[in-house]
């Protein structure tokens, strides 16, 4: 389990945090907890309710989308500094595809409240959280 300052100093190299300075991403550190993963884990299952966003610390995981007739694609990759599980934070909803470690991944969590009081602190990592979103949207259609 990494220290708080090393907490801080993993979240300073994460682009979602880049607008952050030293005073907040030491307050925001606080509220991280430290979760290791096997390879093979399923870190966030499709149609679960979500509680947690996941930035990667090292490692690699893949979101899998179970489609109605049972099979299963895989609709992105993350590896160390990108974030998942945000989309079930922000509108309550189910988890849209399965999250699973295709190495030994370490990852950070924050939880719902505390990803909200982020976004409300730094309206610019509320904006790259959109354009994610956007980005995620868009290769959603580019498959229709
Ligand atoms: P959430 O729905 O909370 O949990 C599964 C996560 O997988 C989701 O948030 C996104 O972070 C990620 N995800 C789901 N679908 C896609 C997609 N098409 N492209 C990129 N990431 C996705």
């Amino acid at each position: 389990m990494p220290g708080r300052e090393k907490i801080v100093e993993i979240l300073a190299k994460v682009p979602l945090f880049q607008h952050f300075d030293q005073r907040q991403l030491k307050r925001l550190a606080e509220h991280f907890a430290d979760r290791p993963f096997e390879a093979g884990k399923e870190i966030v299952t499709q149609g679960k309710e979500g509680i947690g966003l996941f930035i990667i610390v090292s490692g690699r995981t893949e979101a899998v989308r179970e489609r109605m007739d049972g099979t299963k694609s895989i609709v992105n990759e993350f590896g160390p500094g990108d974030f998942f599980g945000e989309m079930a934070l922000l509108d309550d909803g189910p988890r849209t595809a399965s999250v699973v470690a295709t190495e030994p991944t370490e990852c950070l969590v924050l939880l719902r409240w505390d990803f909200f009081a982020a976004l409300r602190e730094e309206p610019d990592t509320a904006i790259m959280v959109l354009q994610a979103l956007a980005r995620r949207f868009r290769q959603v259609l580019d498959t229709l």
